[in-house]
């Protein structure tokens, strides 16, 4: 055993600078977390990560695993921030504060501290359209003005409407149409049970008797679960989108008249209002929807409508909330409504200063693109070589074509100045500020989409509107109609990257390349799993997909990822795939930039300790509750990924030195590319 040990001493530290530095705390936390008790070869996923746990504080804050650990760190970084720096002072005049703090700490603020009062959303929402029944006795209603005025500020109404890139051109953003989430009152009975009470107080809020509010209560809940039934069985849930063609608003405004689109959009639009944008809309919803209009009292939908302005800003629901989880609420409407403000706040906290905030991210910029360059040049030459396109010259010039075509999407951390948002006055009140914030972020976004009827988008804006970019998103993603892959502002930091970079030392490498170069390498694939292979180099949906013999022979390669080893292998066959032929990526990368360095290349091991810590602790599934990002993730468990992923390297089993067969050198290896 005390030789494994020195082994693993050497891999971690070897090279005689790195011994003679005191450790970095980080490079301690590597060590701290492996149990080198258990053999590399054996369970590689427990020799790497076998000691590793989340400390009290952070499992308080949803670290469970690598990820949210990084996740939790830049949560509890903003909580001291905003609640130190909020003691004794009432949130003065922000002198000194940099651009856009101010807000930030206003709105934390006011959130931790602030009653909440329904009549603020009910007289802005008065100020747009005057008519409500509920409010005024109105006898004239119409339910397509009453759905753009709770849009206005953010909400929904009788449909969803989205911007969003155009499923079949990513360059373009366009509106949705669709059914509502129906997120709130949910398909359980204890889902509507609490979503009727929390109805009627509301209404109670709103002066009416106790009896007349729960009867309408009632009514409203069985309104909306009517709506819910208008939902094709199929479509369940109500993320699945309808991917119908874009038309024009004049021309689904011909097909439902009664829906009046054109005065819905012109109350949303004002002057920007034009026919010609472009809409995708879910038509058999839009189908179905008069007929229950129809047949409904005005009063009834009316007052729903009016209800979901306070329902989407979660009104008076925390005042049950722990302290925790009010924090969490609060730091998550941050990230919503100013995420380029908390962007650059974190950056600012980890670095100390704007300027060296800059700094890092500059050279951030330029050392992720130099791994990326990289990492698209071994694909190029394993697609160059493969058995998969020997008789396909024309599908192999295509892959290639679009791996060169790929991008990297890193976070916008310029400050925004703010042109399309008016200074938040610190007097205004928690749900003032809020309804002002969402107004300005729904207006954004629709001069976004009205902005490229005429010119190309400008991607790099519209993607940074998207929710994955801010400081508390720790998902890297590929965006298949963008050819792109994106990286959050959650992850850019120690441990995947260093303030201070020693490019000779081995284990920053092998933590670039075995950290984020994995990850991006990991997108990467997914532009050619069985999903990304229909889409081109621009993100269209292909022309032609690859001929019979391509397709048999890319089928013949992935099925060893069906092997006994994959449990619900069908299910994740994309995933595993996207482990182990982009860890290949970056492990090739990895080896060039040793070479390229003249770093000893006997520190490959130090590469797969890094990779596989990439994973250390437990995905969601077990225990805590999913992140509120919601994404449902059809990832295997850590250790059968890190496992399954090694077992494929006849490197690894090298390095550490595993005998054929033993569970982390099992014989058959898959490889596709
Ligand atoms: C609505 O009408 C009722 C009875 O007709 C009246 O008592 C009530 O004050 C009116 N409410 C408003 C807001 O005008
Ligand atoms: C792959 O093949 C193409 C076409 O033959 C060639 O232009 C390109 O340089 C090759 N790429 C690599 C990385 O070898
Ligand atoms: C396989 O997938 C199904 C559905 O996605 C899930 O319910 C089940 O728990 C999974 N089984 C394993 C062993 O992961
Ligand atoms: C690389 O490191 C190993 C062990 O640390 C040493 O034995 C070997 O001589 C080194 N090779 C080079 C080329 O420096």
């Amino acid at each position: 055993m005390w030789r494994k040990l020195l082994f693993v001493c050497a891999l971690l530290w070897g090279g005689s600078d790195a011994l003679s530095l005191s450790h970095a705390p980080w490079e301690q936390d590597v060590e701290d977390a492996m149990d080198v008790q258990k053999s590399p070869c054996e369970n590689f996923h427990e020799h790497a990560c076998g000691n590793w746990h989340a400390p009290y504080g952070l499992r308080a804050l949803g670290a469970h695993d690598m990820r949210s650990r990084l996740r939790a760190l830049n949560k509890q970084l903003f909580v001291r921030h905003f609640e130190a720096s909020n003691s004794g002072s009432g949130s003065g005049n922000g002198n000194g504060l940099p651009e856009g703090e101010q807000e930030l700490h206003s709105l934390y603020d006011s959130c931790m501290n602030g009653r909440q009062a329904l009549h603020v959303y009910m007289d802005a929402v008065q100020r747009v359209l005057p008519d409500w029944p509920l409010l005024n006795n109105a006898t004239q209603f119409s339910w397509s003005r009453g759905s753009a005025a709770v849009r206005r500020f953010g909400a929904h109404g009788l449909w969803r409407l989205l911007v969003q890139q155009n499923w079949q051109a990513g360059e373009q953003q366009v509106f949705y149409v669709l059914p509502p989430s129906f997120e709130l009152i949910g398909r359980s009975d204890m889902s509507r049970f609490l979503y009727r009470r929390y109805l009627k107080y509301l209404l109670l809020e709103l002066g009416l008797r106790v009896r007349r509010a729960a009867d309408l209560a009632e009514q409203l809940s069985a309104f909306e679960e009517q709506l819910q039934q208008l939902l094709p069985a199929a479509q369940d849930s109500a993320e699945a989108l309808v991917l119908h063609a874009p038309q024009t608003l004049q021309q689904l405004h011909t097909q439902f008249p009664q829906l009046q689109l054109l005065e819905y959009f012109q109350l949303l639009l004002g002057d920007e209002f034009t026919p010609q944008l472009l809409l995708v809309a879910d038509t058999e919803y839009l189908q179905r929807l008069p007929r229950l209009l129809e047949t409904t009292d005005p009063l009834i939908v009316s007052s729903w409508l009016l209800l979901q302005l306070p329902a989407h800003f979660e009104l008076h629901l925390h005042e049950d909330l722990s302290l925790a989880a009010q924090r969490e609420q609060c730091l998550q409407q941050l990230n919503r409504l100013m995420p380029q403000q908390l962007s650059q706040l974190l950056l600012r906290l980890l670095h100390g200063s704007d300027a060296a905030a800059a700094a890092f991210y500059s050279r951030t910029q330029h050392e992720l693109q130099q791994v990326f360059d990289r990492l698209k040049l071994q694909f190029e030459r394993l697609m160059n070589d493969t058995y998969i396109f020997e008789l396909d010259a024309t599908s192999q010039a295509q892959a290639l074509h679009k791996v060169r075509a790929m991008r990297l999407l890193l976070p916008q951390v310029q400050p925004v100045r703010q042109q399309s948002q008016q200074q938040l006055q610190p007097a205004l009140s928690y749900d003032a500020k809020l309804l002002q914030l969402s107004q300005a972020q729904s207006l954004q976004q629709f001069r976004l989409a009205l902005s490229c009827l005429q010119l190309p988008c400008d991607t790099s804006v519209s993607a940074s509107t998207g929710p994955s970019l801010g400081s508390l998103d720790v998902n890297v993603y590929y965006r298949l109609k963008l050819n792109a892959i994106e990286l959050p502002l959650g992850l850019l930091r120690a441990p995947l990257l260093h303030n201070s970079v020693a490019p000779s030392n081995f284990h920053q490498v092998a933590r670039l390349y075995g950290g984020l170069g994995f990850m991006i390498a990991h997108e990467m694939v997914h532009g050619f799993d069985y999903v990304g292979i229909h889409y081109d180099a621009a993100g269209h949906l292909a022309a032609e997909d690859w001929p019979a013999r391509t397709i048999i022979r890319f089928g013949v390669r992935s099925q060893c990822y069906l092997n006994y080893r994959y449990s619900n292998a069908t299910v994740m066959i994309n995933e595993n795939m996207a482990d182990s032929e982009g860890l290949r990526l970056a492990f090739s990368a990895y080896r060039e930039q040793l070479a390229q360095q003249q770093l000893n290349s006997t520190a490959l091991g130090s590469f797969f300790v890094a990779f596989a810590q990439n994973w250390c602790g437990h995905s969601a599934a077990v225990g805590t509750a999913a992140p509120s990002s919601g994404q449902q993730q059809q990832h295997p468990a850590h250790w059968e990924r890190v496992n399954n992923v090694l077992g494929n390297f006849a490197e690894f089993a090298e390095a550490f030195d595993c005998r054929a067969g033993s569970l982390m050198n099992p014989p058959d290896k898959c490889r596709m590319w």
